[in-house]
């Protein structure tokens, strides 16, 4: 008798401790479950994530987490493990490896090792039928870590065309909020203050008389640099400061919305000139900034010739139904691992 294809899926590279169920029906994986035991209130104090700190409280979290994700799933039932084994904070990381590689001994299971920005990737396909994805794909990935426009030439083939040379995008978001004095994480805070600037000026038909610098727009490359914008944010909050001693809440909308229109005509131009050069089926915007909607709004537009994929907002941050999503095709490609086998690796490469 055919067994379907069920895989525990485990995500702990950064903040979030994650479990997910991904079950095969009609040969697709579909989501059973999805939780994430979110540690940002714990990172808000600190503007950001501590290392130490996080991984603590993956270790309080990882096995309720887990039983959540099981529900009523009996574990006899899993067939596959899925974990992230990198990139990520190694402390962090290796909490879920080592949660999964004690059910895989445990359980006796094969155990699919899974790329973090892999993940991301595979989150663009979640609910698509495998007849209606077809290659190459071109995905922008951005979150707090990584920056990168990648070709996927088929299932699990890549081809990094660039990434960030310092900053992250998410990065820069946080250390804008940071700046601002606005919390963590930055990204949903600053895109709403930018937001609201956007809202306000278009009623009184106005124009932001502050403009940030759009770093290496014009290089011809695919690759990214954001850590100039986050000085030149840093420099105009400080003039504003010493001139009029504090920065007004209308002054932090007004560098928010400067800020994020800086960051989606670097992003759209880039990713308009791999489309250019690719001519990929579909273009699709992941990891954890893909949430802001005023940048997903600006890529699709920038991109009308092409089908463009999202994942929806609970797949869209760290979380494990992407891994065991990717795990899915590995699976396929009978492409899976014993525990001895794998290892964890806090800067592992997609490719
Ligand atoms: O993928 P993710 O959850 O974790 C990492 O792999 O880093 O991404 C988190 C990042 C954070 O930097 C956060 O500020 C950013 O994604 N982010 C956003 C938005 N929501 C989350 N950035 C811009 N706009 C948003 N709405
Ligand atoms: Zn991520």
């Amino acid at each position: 008798m055919d067994v379907n294809i069920k895989i525990l899926a485990i995500e702990t590279s950064c903040d979030e401790t994650a479990a997910a169920i991904i079950s095969e029906e009609n040969k697709q994986p579909v989501i059973l479950s999805n939780i994430i035991s979110s540690q940002a209130d714990l990172h808000a104090r600190t503007f950001g994530v501590v290392p130490e700190v996080a991984s603590r409280a993956h270790m309080e979290a990882i096995i309720p987490v887990i039983q959540e994700a099981l529900g009523n799933t009996p574990k006899t039932e899993i067939t596959h493990l899925a974990v992230t084994t990198g990139p990520g904070l190694i402390g962090s990381l290796l909490v879920g490896f080592n949660a999964a590689k004690t059910l895989s001994y445990s359980l006796n299971l094969p155990i699919v090792p899974i790329s973090h920005i892999e993940g991301h990737l595979y989150s663009v396909f979640a609910g698509l039928k495998k007849e209606e994805v077809s290659f190459p794909v071109l995905c922008l990935t951005a979150s707090g870590g990584h920056t990168m426009l990648v070709l996927m030439k088929n299932h699990l083939e890549y081809i990094i065309l660039g990434q960030t040379l310092d900053d992250a995008v998410g990065e820069a978001y946080d250390k804008v909020a940071k700046l601002l004095n606005l919390g963590y994480p930055g990204g949903p805070i600053i895109s709403k203050l930018a937001s609201k600037f956007r809202e306000i000026s278009s009623i009184n038909n106005q124009v932001s008389n502050i403009v940030f610098p759009r770093p290496i727009i014009n290089d011809g490359t695919f690759n990214f640099s954001f850590s100039g914008l986050k000085t030149a944010v840093l420099l105009k909050v400080r003039e504003i400061e010493s001139r009029e001693g504090s920065i007004k809440d209308e002054e932090k909308e007004a560098v928010a919305a400067a800020f994020e229109e800086a960051v989606a005509d670097v992003l759209t131009k880039k990713t308009r000139l791999a489309f250019e050069k690719y001519n990929p089926k579909y273009i699709a915007f992941a990891g954890g900034v893909s949430a802001n909607n005023y940048l997903k709004e600006r890529i699709k537009t920038a991109l009308p010739e092409v089908p463009f994929l999202s994942p929806a907002k609970n797949l869209s941050g760290d979380n494990a139904a992407m891994i065991g999503i990717a795990a899915y095709y590995h699976i396929l490609q009978k492409d899976t691992k014993s525990w001895q086998e794998i290892k964890v690796n806090s800067n592992l490469e997609l490719v």
